[in-house]
């Protein structure tokens, strides 16, 4: 199913392209821009603002990681699951995590994204923009900010929300693997492949109340760039509580500072997920391309792709990646859990030195 979503992918594009090809005109916007369709020239305005005063000058901070998590707890709030039994499945990316925001932002599985909901819900009421776009929009913005990342698709047309998504469809750290692969599953035709290849989000990832005795402790020990660490951390053996024990959705984790949700170890070491996981120890470039696939689905679940308009040249291209795939200092392939069984974890180097302590990502 890798091949479909890339497919649909291409095709999708290439609809877009063709459907409004009579009113496309490569398009020098009236700051100096140009675009490939002038309809996007209304972005521009937007995304010098959000970058100065959303993402604090372009940086690849805590705004920038909400607002890349906010893409997916809008997005996955669509279940054709439930639509089939007679209930309203929510919207998908459709905005209604700020258009309904009074209710969204008190699901459980919603905790801690009221503070960008509150900020991005700012830049919508100020623009004529949708919130399905805006939320999109800034997820693919900020992303763009974390050296190493892809230069992710962007399309505009999202209509407005017409209702909140129904709780129970955001996944929890403390669900078991098969539930998560079913609700991915549901919400956007995703495979198990799929979700591992969306986890690469996590690269860039904090938490703030998994644990809030450590707020803004990091996922992997490199959460200002988007790179393989996330992947081969996850791998390593659990060895101590960042911070208090036993929270739940959470699990030992191999470095000091560092937090582990029982979420990821568990599709680290799943047999259905496990290869693909460690896949992506030591080769960026795919994990870019396929994340930036996968996203480009995630980023239209429950919209009508034919009415969108491709606006990808406005994304900025993000930085080169920085590093190469190491072991943190301390700790060797002896300390890998080994899980595919096709094939041997990827023979890396050890950062020198003795073992070090995460730094939390510092909150706004
Ligand atoms: C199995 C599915 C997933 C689960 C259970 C999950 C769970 C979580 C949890 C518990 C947090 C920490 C929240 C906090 O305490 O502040 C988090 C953070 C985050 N998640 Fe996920 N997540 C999943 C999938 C995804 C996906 C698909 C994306 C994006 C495409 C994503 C993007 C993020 C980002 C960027 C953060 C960091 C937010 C920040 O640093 O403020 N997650 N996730
Ligand atoms: C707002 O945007 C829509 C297209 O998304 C356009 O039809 C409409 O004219 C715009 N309104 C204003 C006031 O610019
Ligand atoms: C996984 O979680 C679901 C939902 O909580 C539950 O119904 C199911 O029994 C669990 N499966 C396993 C294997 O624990
Ligand atoms: C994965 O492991 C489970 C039990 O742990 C087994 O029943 C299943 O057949 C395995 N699946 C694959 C694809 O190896």
């Amino acid at each position: 199913m890798a091949f479909s979503i890339l497919a649909s992918l291409v095709s999708v594009l290439v609809v877009l392209q063709a459907a409004s090809g009579a009113i496309t005109r490569k398009a020098t916007c009236p700051d100096g821009n140009t675009v490939t369709n002038e309809a996007c020239c209304f972005l521009f305005p937007i995304l010098e603002d959000i970058q100065a005063n959303l993402f604090n000058g372009g940086e690849c901070g805590s705004e920038a990681h909400e607002s890349l998590r906010l893409t997916f707890h809008d997005a996955i709030g669509f279940s054709p699951a439930l639509t089939a039994q007679g209930q309203f499945g929510g919207g998908g990316a459709d905005g209604s995590v700020i258009t309904f925001a009074s209710i969204e932002t008190a699901y459980a599985a919603n905790a801690g994204i009221e503070d960008i909901v509150a900020e991005q819900a700012q830049f919508v009421a100020k623009y004529n923009v949708s919130a399905g776009d805006f939320v999109q929009f800034a997820g693919a913005v900020g992303l763009s900010n974390c050296p190493g990342a892809p230069q992710l698709d962007f399309v505009i047309g999202r209509p407005a929300a017409t209702a909140a998504s129904p709780d129970g469809l955001v996944p929890e750290p403390f669900d078991n693997v098969t539930s998560i692969l079913a609700r991915f599953n549901d919400a956007g035709g995703f495979d198990p492949q799929h979700v591992v290849w969306l986890l690469s989000s996590h690269s860039v990832a904090a938490a703030e109340l998994v644990d809030p005795s450590i707020p803004g402790a990091p996922f992997d020990s490199t959460p200002g760039l988007f790179d393989t660490q996330f992947f081969i951390e996850t791998q390593l053996t659990g060895t101590l509580w960042p911070g208090t024990a036993n929270n739940q959705g959470e699990v030992e984790s191999p470095l000091l500072g560092e937090i582990r949700l029982q979420s990821d170890f568990l599709l680290a070491r799943d047999n259905r997920t496990a290869c693909e996981w460690q896949s992506f120890a030591n080769d960026l470039s795919r994990q870019q391309t396929l994340f930036k696939a996968a996203m480009s689905t995630l980023a239209t679940i429950g919209q009508d792709t034919s009415t969108l308009t491709d606006c990808s040249d406005v994304i900025p291209v993000p930085a080169a990646p920085v590093g190469t795939p190491h072991f943190p200092a301390g700790l060797t392939n002896a300390d890998v859990d080994q899980a595919c069984t096709t094939a041997a974890f990827p023979t890396l180097s050890t950062d020198p030195g003795p073992a070090t302590s995460v730094a939390p990502v510092p909150t706004a």
